[in-house]
């Protein structure tokens, strides 16, 4: 497996797991007070999760299209995708569990991190090869 395989699989799997994540919160937004409400912390983390697992892998799958193949064997671009992939996954995760328990919002900068530093590594791909 190529970073490349792994940016591609996780668009391809991740895009439609977003788009689900939308289908079960349209069960709590379809009550205008559920969760609190539109503008509760509760709701805009769960709306936050859903909109982050469809953008993120669709991202994602740019990535491997913009770099190319000797970019995309290079060091930087196994860690850049291993902490996208990794870090995307993860903040969903952790969105939907501030949702459920908003005190549990303090796990979130961990992989909201991971995926700017994965952002950071495929410019460093690109540009350091
Ligand atoms: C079948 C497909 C989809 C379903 C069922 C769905 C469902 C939902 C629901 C129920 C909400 C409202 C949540 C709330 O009121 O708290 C929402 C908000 C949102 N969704 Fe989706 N979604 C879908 C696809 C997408 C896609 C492809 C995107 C692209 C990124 C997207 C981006 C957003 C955004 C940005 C919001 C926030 C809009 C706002 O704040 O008013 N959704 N979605």
């Amino acid at each position: 497996m190529t970073p490349q395989d792994l940016l591609i699989a996780y668009a391809l799997f991740g895009i439609p797991l977003g788009i689900g994540m939308g289908l079960l919160l349209g069960l709590v937004a379809r009550h205008e007070g559920g969760w609190g409400g539109y503008a509760s912390f509760r709701r805009r983390a769960a709306r936050l999760g859903h909109i982050s697992q469809v953008m993120l892998p669709l991202i994602g799958g740019f990535y491997a299209l913009l770099l190319n193949g000797t970019q995309l064997d290079s060091t930087w671009a196994w860690i850049g995708s291993g902490l996208w992939v990794m870090g995307g996954l993860l903040l969903g995760v952790s969105l939907f569990l501030a949702a459920w328990q908003p005190r549990l919002k303090l796990v979130m900068p961990v992989p909201a991190t991971a995926v700017f530093a994965g952002a950071f590594c495929f410019a460093l791909a690109r540009f350091a090869g």
